[in-house]
């Protein structure tokens, strides 16, 4: 049976029908506003009824960037997003008719689902999936399964508190994960760094074209890709935050593959070295237990559409 899977970002939603191997065979996208909830939603509506005009599907999965309901229908809380309570599956249900069953997942379980049927979880039982974009997301599969908890809010990982006092997240709380291993928390270092230290920062300005207020995420990529030690520096410090942080979800969950995904891992090896390395200061009873590898995610851009569509043909 073919699936679409909806993969619903804070600017754009893109769209695909999957066929039983993971394999994309259409493919659709639409611009949103993200102030706008009507606007996602009727991005959300429009996608699909392109795909159904074309592709006989069996089930629609739609990928969210929050906290989901244990039902799979609601949007409970967006931090980065206005969502609270949104009705998303039924709101889409009554436009396209009831034929098709409809899921609401994770974005970032759908992204780790992916990864553990196709990608680079799928040698493994247990694997952590984290993808840092404008927020850090999680998907935890232990023994096979996709762990979603009794409310649905498992693997909310971006919202551990890291540092007590520390940055305010979107959630509303301080010192969340999120604040110090996504791209916002990259672009916000950046940033300041910008201010701070001048004298070193004249790459990022030079991309930013001269405003730092105008900097982003792939700019500090591309600045460490060339060398610019100031961003090498940035992405080292982000990626030393994933692995230490990856040491503490590992004393509780022990996965064999800690997956990278998400916009921040197109970095690759500036990322994940001292991923790895962090994860290693940190890790429990080290020398004395198997370590997990870490691994770039392997479905790129296309895990959030593929994952969704995968679980909702469960
Ligand atoms: C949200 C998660 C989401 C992640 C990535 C976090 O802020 O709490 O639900 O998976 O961002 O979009
Ligand atoms: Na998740
Ligand atoms: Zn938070």
């Amino acid at each position: 049976m073919h699936a679409i899977g909806v993969d619903i970002g804070g600017t754009k939603i893109a769209a695909g029908v999957v066929d039983e191997d993971g394999r994309i065979i259409a493919k659709v996208r639409r611009d949103t506003d993200p102030r706008d909830s009507d606007s996602v939603d009727h991005g959300v509506i429009e996608a699909c009824r392109e795909l159904i005009a074309s592709y006989e599907v069996g089930a629609i999965g739609l990928a969210a960037p929050g906290f989901i309901g244990a039902d799979q229908a609601t949007v409970r809380f967006t931090p980065n997003l206005p969502w609270r309570d949104h009705a998303l599956r039924d709101i889409v249900a009554a436009e396209l008719g009831s034929e098709i069953a409809i899921v609401v997942e994770n974005d970032a379980n759908a992204a780790g689902w992916a990864e553990f049927r196709f990608g680079a979880g799928r040698d493994v039982d247990d694997m952590l999936m984290l993808t840092i974009g404008t927020g850090l997301g999680g998907a935890v599969v232990v023994g096979g399964n996709l762990v979603r908890g009794a409310f649905g809010g498992a693997a909310e990982v971006g919202h551990m508190r890291v540092v007590p006092g520390g940055h305010y997240c979107g959630c509303g709380h301080e010192g969340c994960w999120e604040q110090y291993a996504s791209g916002s928390a990259l672009v916000r270092d950046a940033q300041a760094a910008l201010i701070t230290e001048p004298a070193r920062g004249t790459r990022l300005l030079e991309l930013a074209g001269g405003d730092v207020e105008e900097l982003t995420g792939p700019q500090v990529t591309r600045a460490a890709q060339e060398g610019d030690p100031l961003a090498v520096e940035l992405l080292a410090e982000l990626g030393r935050w994933i692995g230490e942080g990856s040491a503490s979800v590992g004393a509780l969950l022990d996965p064999a593959v800690v997956v990278i995904g998400g916009g921040v891992s197109a970095a690759g090896d500036l990322l994940l070295d001292p991923a790895r390395r962090g994860y290693l200061e940190q890790l429990f009873a080290r020398g004395h237990r198997p370590e997990a590898q870490f691994a770039l995610a392997a479905m790129g851009n296309d895990a959030g559409i593929v994952g969704a569509a995968d679980l909702a043909r469960l």
